[in-house]
């Protein structure tokens, strides 16, 4: 019968079917021990001389890291193995045979390693990872699900920029250029006033000349957009959905946590609500710190480090200076200086995983500001006619889903958070 390993503990003391191939292998004697994977887990096979033809017992002599094997044995409980569980083979059948595989069980470089990373992702760093960004990426749509949110596909060829214009990649569309999209919040603004609440989730592109851990230049963002809200249920409602994808990966995913040494005693603690600091008691505290951060500048990496430090969970850092934002945000009536946004900033000195907040919902001066920012009104047109029909207060975020996976999984890089990352220096493989 073919079984999955990690479904194996269901079928003890049965003949099974394995189909993988050969992560590692040790052989002493009348004994080869393979490692076999098969992408849901890594089982230790246990080849007896005695017990296999000699052919097959041959076969396992030779064969090398990676080749491709199927194999028949019983499941036998072990308590050495980390499932609990190994296989006294009786038949192997070789699939292919691999030799050289360039990733060996030693040291390689990360540079080597994302060089070969359609075959790193075998390697269970990697695997641990992605399957983590996968029940982040599931959770994400649950959540969504649960609380009615309707998922509404934003376009990937835009015709203007919506998070500035430093960032974007232009290309040729026809006789005209196009732009792929920074993010789908301007479609999800016009799908909120049809559906009420809704997301998109989608790659977004910015042409980030920076080299840093956080930046990538193709990015995945999860956007929810709300009609009928404000600032503060903008905020409840990210802080909710962060929580949840928390409380999904502790639960499902503590195998792959602890493959990645991930102390999760640090995402145990957090617990709702958040703190929320304005950008001036933000400011106030950086200073306290020793930073020399001034009113009026944008909190950088290094500012939402030192900030992050002070705390055990993710904070929400509201009403930043309007001049450090997008042209969309609605001004705080309180203090005209500030926009009613909202940066989510994760602990452990990870930083921003989350922007938003409330949009600017008056004709007269969305107009403004698409003009003061120098950005071509013909472009806009549609994106005013929103003010036009039954303008509401609306509000939305975006969450990037690799800064999640990698503050979750612990990992110092966004490089390693996404299948085949795309940097300034990296569009291969
Ligand atoms: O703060 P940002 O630029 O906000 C927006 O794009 C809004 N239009 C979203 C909205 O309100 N619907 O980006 C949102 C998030 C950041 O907090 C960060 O997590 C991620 O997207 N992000 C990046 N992740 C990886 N690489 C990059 N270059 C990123 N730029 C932004
Ligand atoms: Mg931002």
């Amino acid at each position: 019968m073919l079984v999955r390993i990690n479904d194996i503990s269901r079928h003890s003391g049965k003949n099974v079917e394995i189909r993988g191939w050969l992560y590692n292998k040790r052989s002493s004697g009348k004994l080869h021990f393979l490692q076999i994977r098969d992408g849901s887990g890594t089982i230790q096979c246990v080849v007896y001389q005695g017990d296999v033809s000699q052919d097959d017992f041959e076969t396992c002599g030779k064969i090398q890291q990676e080749s491709s094997i199927i194999v028949y044995g019983e499941v036998k409980p072990d308590d050495r193995s980390d499932i609990g569980f190994e296989i006294g083979v009786t038949t192997v059948k070789l699939i292919h045979e691999s030799s050289n595989y360039p990733i060996t069980p030693k040291d390689h470089g990360v540079s080597f390693l994302l060089d070969k990373r359609h075959l790193w992702l075998r390697s269970s760093r990697p695997h641990a990872i992605l399957k983590i960004r996968d029940e982040i990426s599931r959770a994400c749509r649950d959540f969504m699900h649960k609380n009615e949110f309707t998922l509404i596909d934003a376009p990937i060829f835009t015709p203007a920029a919506c998070e500035g214009t430093s960032t974007l990649f232009e290309t040729d569309y026809f006789d005209q250029k196009a732009y792929l999209t920074q993010s789908g919040q301007l479609y999800m603004e016009a799908a909120a006033m049809a559906f009420g609440n809704v997301y998109c989730f989608g790659p977004t592109f910015r042409a980030e000349k920076s080299k840093t851990r956080r930046h990538l230049t193709e990015f995945w963002m999860i956007e929810p957009e709300m009609a009928y809200c404000d600032l503060q249920q903008d905020m409840v409602i990210a802080e909710q959905l962060v929580y949840y994808v928390i409380r999904q990966v502790l639960s499902n995913r503590s195998d792959e946590l602890k493959i990645l040494g991930r102390d999760i005693s640090k995402l145990e603690k957090i617990t709702l609500p958040f703190p929320r600091l304005s950008y001036d008691e933000a400011i106030k505290k950086l200073q306290e710190l020793g930073s020399d951060i001034q009113w009026g500048s944008d909190l950088g990496g290094e500012d939402e480090t030192i900030l992050t430090k002070e705390f055990d969970t993710p904070i929400l850092v509201h009403r930043y200076p309007k001049e450090v934002k997008a042209f969309y945000m609605k001004g705080d009536p309180d203090d005209e200086r500030c926009a009613l946004c909202v940066d989510m900033l994760a602990p452990e000195g990870y930083g921003e995983i989350i922007g938003g907040g409330q949009r600017e919902d008056n004709y007269t001066i969305l107009e403004k500001k698409i003009a003061e920012h120098n950005l071509p009104k013909e472009s806009f047109e549609w994106f005013l006619d929103l003010r036009s029909y039954g303008s509401v207060e609306h509000a939305g975020f975006g969450m990037g889903i690799e800064r999640v996976v990698a503050w979750l999984c612990g990992i110092q890089h966004v490089r390693e958070t996404i299948p085949f990352p795309r940097m300034i220096q990296r569009l291969y493989p």
